[in-house]
Parts: structure tokens; sequence; C-alpha cells
């Protein structure tokens, strides 16, 4: 594949796994232990904000004590050294892309180090602590939330990725079940506007029918061998 050629790279949790975070389904996965109808909903939150803070407050706690892994330190080389479009949309709420040094990103499903207002929508970096019922400092019309795409919810960035895989010459898919829409549909899209798709995952995924090739095994293994073929101009994609 040439320098000028686009590519769009969907992660998800399994991207972060070997950094220590734990993902969402499988063994020990965060659903395992929370319903998700009880920490990430729109109801959720009106009925618990408490819990809700709390659960995100576990998790972004969690942050500080893991790194990037060398699938998230792979995927910034790429984005530094790929001269063609790139975009790298991460359905995580980890803040391991950034820190691994990702530029071209976009969290389609938001970010634990972020605070969201429900009224004005201004987002802004997590004041810790903020407890429930603080008051969105721009508009004083809200109260600060986490920034994060609850179910049932619009995810971020959507007319962006879609224009992305639209024109996108290859599509990769890296860590993600495939359980969840719309990050889940998008492999159909890249199908259908004729670019080649790989996934790279641990396990057969939902979606693993649809893709032109894919690789079982761990991302911080797959993804560095993948990027060197890439950057060395021999992958086969
Ligand atoms: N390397 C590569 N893939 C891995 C690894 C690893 N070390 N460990 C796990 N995986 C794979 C699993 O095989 C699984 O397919 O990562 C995937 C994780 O799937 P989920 O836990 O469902 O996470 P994800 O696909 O990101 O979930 C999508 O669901 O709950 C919502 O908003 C949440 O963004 C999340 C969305």
């Amino acid at each position: 594949m040439n320098e000028k050629r686009s590519i769009l790279i969907l992660t998800g949790a399994g991207i972060s796994a070997e950094s220590g975070l734990a993902t969402f389904r499988g063994p020990g996965g965060l659903w395992e232990g929370h319903r998700v109808e009880d920490v990430c909903t729109p109801d959720a939150l009106a009925a618990d904000p408490a819990l809700v803070h709390r659960f995100y407050d576990l998790r972004r706690a969690a942050l500080n004590a893991v790194a990037p892994n060398a699938a998230h330190e792979a995927l910034a080389r790429l984005d530094a050294e790929w001269g063609g479009d790139l975009l790298i949309v991460t359905q995580n709420v980890d803040d391991l892309h950034e820190r691994a040094g990702a530029r071209r990103l976009l969290h389609m499903h938001g970010e634990l180090r972020s605070a969201l207002c429900p009224a004005c929508g201004e987002r802004r970096a997590w004041p810790d602590p903020l407890p429930p019922g603080v008051r969105c400092p721009a508009c004083a019309a809200g109260d600060l939330r986490p920034d994060i795409v609850f179910f049932g919810e619009m995810p971020y960035g959507m007319e962006q990725i879609e224009a992305a895989i639209a024109t996108c010459d290859l599509f990769v898919s890296i860590g993600t079940s495939g359980a969840v829409y719309p990050a889940a549909g998008f492999v159909q899209l890249a199908n259908h506007h004729g670019a080649r798709t790989l996934e790279l995952n641990l396990d057969q995924s939902a979606g693993s029918g649809w893709f032109d090739e894919s690789r079982l095994g761990p991302a911080s293994t797959l993804v560095p061998a993948w990027v060197d073929e890439l950057l060395a101009g021999q992958s086969t994609q």
C-alpha cells in the first residue's frame, strides 16, 4: 500500500487489556461486575448519580496506575510516519492512545478525563474531585457529569467517522468484540465502500466474518508487526 492511501483504525477495550485495564465482556469484564443499566445509561445517572460518578471515578483512578502498551505505541508511530490520511477512532474512554503520542484520534464514546455539561454541551477537563450536583461554570444550568456516551446516546463524531470510512482504502479493527453499534457496523460500511478490511483481535469477534482478513492474537504482538509491515510497504493490505 503506498504512502498516500487512507487508513481508518477502530480500537476497542482489547487494545488496552495488556496495559491492565479491564475489558467489558469476557472473564473479569466490567459488565460482569456491574449492570450496564445501573452505571451507563441516562436513567442510571438520574436515578443514582453518586453510583455513576463512583463507577467512573474508580475507572479514572485506574488510569494513573497503567501505561500505554506496545500496541498503542505502534499506532502512535504509524500516526507520526504515515503520509496519507489516517484516523484512529477509539471506543475507549481511557487516555492511553494520547499518552502514547497519537494525534489523529477521535474518542467516539467520550473520555474519562473529561466532564460534560448536559445543558450547554461544554466539555472540560475533569476537575477531580467532582461529586454529583456541581453546576456547569459556563452556563450554570446543568450539573457536570462524566463525559461518557451512555447507551442510548449519540456517539461523538459520527459524521466525521462515516466520511472517513467512505473514503478509506484500509479499515483496521483492533481489540473489539463487535457487540455494540454503531461501531460494530463500521466494517460493513467499509466493505460497501470498497476498502480492504483487517481485524486484529485476541479471539473471533461478532464481526469477524465481515473482514477480508482476521489475525488472532494479543494486540501488543499483532499491532507492532502490522505497523512494521505497513511502513515497510510490504503489507498485503
Ligand atoms: N489483544 C487483542 N484483543 C483483545 C485482548 C488483547 N490482549 N484482550 C481482549 N481482546 C479482545 C476480546 O477478544 C474482545 O473481542 O477485545 C475485545 C473486547 O471486547 P469488549 O470487552 O466487548 O470491549 P469493546 O468491544 O471495546 O466494547 C465496545 O461496549 O460497553 C460498551 O462502550 C462500551 O466501548 C465499549 C463498547
